[in-house]
């Protein structure tokens, strides 16, 4: 049977589209390949979010068929994902070495072209046509993967935005809202829980939108609140997260859930972009600095010590000092646990690429290393406050950089590395917090045995 490799650019979304992938391959008899030299198939799946990720795909692409022409390898390669989406057939125009494309409501269709390619019975294929309920078809997973049990798995609950952000092509890629049903979501969870898994992590490009079209407000709750409410009732399920929401979407609804569920993990991603008004309303974001402190405020009263963690685009059109300022300024407001800064990437069809004032690459450049600075220096600052915690950790398994650690995480999404063992997979367990190290806590299990 034909054996195949998937590489992941992007987002954790991507993550979830190619688990599914390679799920719907091996149950139809495919095998997972340790490496594209090794195997018959390699399907990139791929980021359009910046120029940067796709040309990252781009040159991958450009390796593997340069290596498997070199060696005389035949090898079936395709883009699947955002980029196969918004580029379609353009990309064998660009590579013609490339067998198949494969848009974002196409996922399920996998294992059907690439039969047909390997059978020789179709040359190329192109599909990156609207399916309906194609939101739904993400749902295999990859449970028990390389030797390990997995106790934490992504659930794919909607597809596609509606925001229209000016800088963002996730509307093109993705396409409109569409959600699944609550029933369709929580069967999906239990056969997870039934299977081990202990976390769920609800996805989706603007989760906090859920649901809007189909279900109406029920008791002051929305849609997403009332997912979040049917999938706590799992038993045997621990922890719930989500990602990733809209500042917009944190209504009150929202806020009391996390008072009110306990399994809802303490830690928030909430995507900021920029701490100026004038700015935000240029991006077509829907709030406010004022309005997304409030939310944050808010949060923290519902929720005492949660992480919350953001994503900030530095030099976007039109922004001066005074705008950046303001970020740097609502960046030390906030005291985020984590973020992740963008520089503006201009994207084809959208907005703001055809916006005054682009700023220069430099400049871009400078802010980025700016408010990197700043926001990494609070971020060690607020690890440092975990050194002698006792924290409760789920422990995911052996550290992929070293075998003999063990790893886990917090509720609040901070990963811990101990000495641990086999029979500490999948457990819930507290951990003393010892040190830190970049973006790790280290703990010792043995402290709270004693
Ligand atoms: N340029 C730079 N960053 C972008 N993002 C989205 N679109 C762009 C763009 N055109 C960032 C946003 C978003 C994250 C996933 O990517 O910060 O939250």
């Amino acid at each position: 049977m034909p054996s195949v490799f998937i590489k992941t650019y992007g987002c954790q979304m991507n993550e979830r589209d190619s688990e599914a992938v390679a799920a719907q391959l091996v149950a139809k008899g495919y095998s997972l390949a340790r490496s594209e030299s090794a195997a018959d198939v390699v399907l990139l799946n791929t980021c359009s979010v910046r120029d940067f990720a796709e040309q990252k795909a781009i040159n991958k692409m450009r390796n593997v068929v340069g290596t498997a022409r070199s060696e005389k390898r035949s090898q079936i390669v395709g883009f699947m994902g955002c980029m196969a989406q918004s580029r379609g057939r353009e990309l064998i125009d660009k590579l013609p070495d490339v067998d198949l494309v494969l848009g974002t409501q196409k996922f399920h269709r996998a294992a059907e072209y690439l039969d047909e390619l390997l059978a020789g019975k179709r040359e190329k294929i192109v599909d990156v046509e609207a399916e309906a309920k194609s939101e739904a078809t993400i749902r295999e997973h990859l449970l028990n993967g390389s030797a390990k049990t997995s106790v934490s798995a992504f659930v794919s609950i909607m597809q596609g935005c509606n925001q229209h952000c000016t800088f963002c092509i996730v509307p093109s890629t993705r396409g409109e809202e569409r959600s699944r049903t609550i029933p369709d979501i929580v069967a999906e969870c239990r056969e997870l829980v039934s299977r081990g898994v202990r976390e769920i992590t609800l996805l989706g490009q603007i989760v906090t939108s859920f649901g809007k079209r189909d279900h109406p407000l029920l008791d002051g709750k929305s849609a997403f609140v009332q997912l979040l409410d049917a999938v706590h009732e799992i038993d045997g399920l621990e922890r719930v997260r989500f990602t990733s929401p809209h500042p917009k979407g944190y209504g009150d609804d929202l806020v009391e859930a996390y008072a009110r569920l306990p399994k809802l993990c303490e830690s928030a991603h909430i995507p900021l972009q920029s701490g100026s008004d004038r700015l935000l309303k240029l991006m077509h974001r829907g709030y406010t600095r004022e309005r997304f402190l409030g939310v944050i405020e808010k949060l923290r009263k519902a929720r005492p010590g949660i992480g919350i963690t953001t994503d900030i685009i530095v030099g976007f059109p039109g922004e001066t000092e005074a705008d950046f300022e303001m970020t740097l300024s609502l960046c030390r407001e906030v005291q985020f646990d984590n973020a992740y800064i963008f520089k503006y990437s201009p994207r084809r069809d959208t907005p703001a690429a055809d916006m005054p004032d682009q700023v220069p690459q430099e400049i871009r450049e400078e802010r980025n290393h700016r408010l990197l600075e700043l926001v990494n220096e609070i971020a060690a600052r607020k690890y440092d406050t975990f050194i002698g915690q006792q924290v409760q950790i789920l422990v995911e398994g052996p550290s992929k950089k070293n075998a003999a650690r063990y790893t886990g995480r917090t509720r609040c999404n901070r990963i811990v590395l101990f000495d641990g063992s086999t029979r500490h997979q999948g457990q819930l367990m507290d951990v003393k917090i010892e040190r830190t190290g970049s973006f790790t806590l280290y703990g010792d299990p043995a402290v709270v045995n004693l």
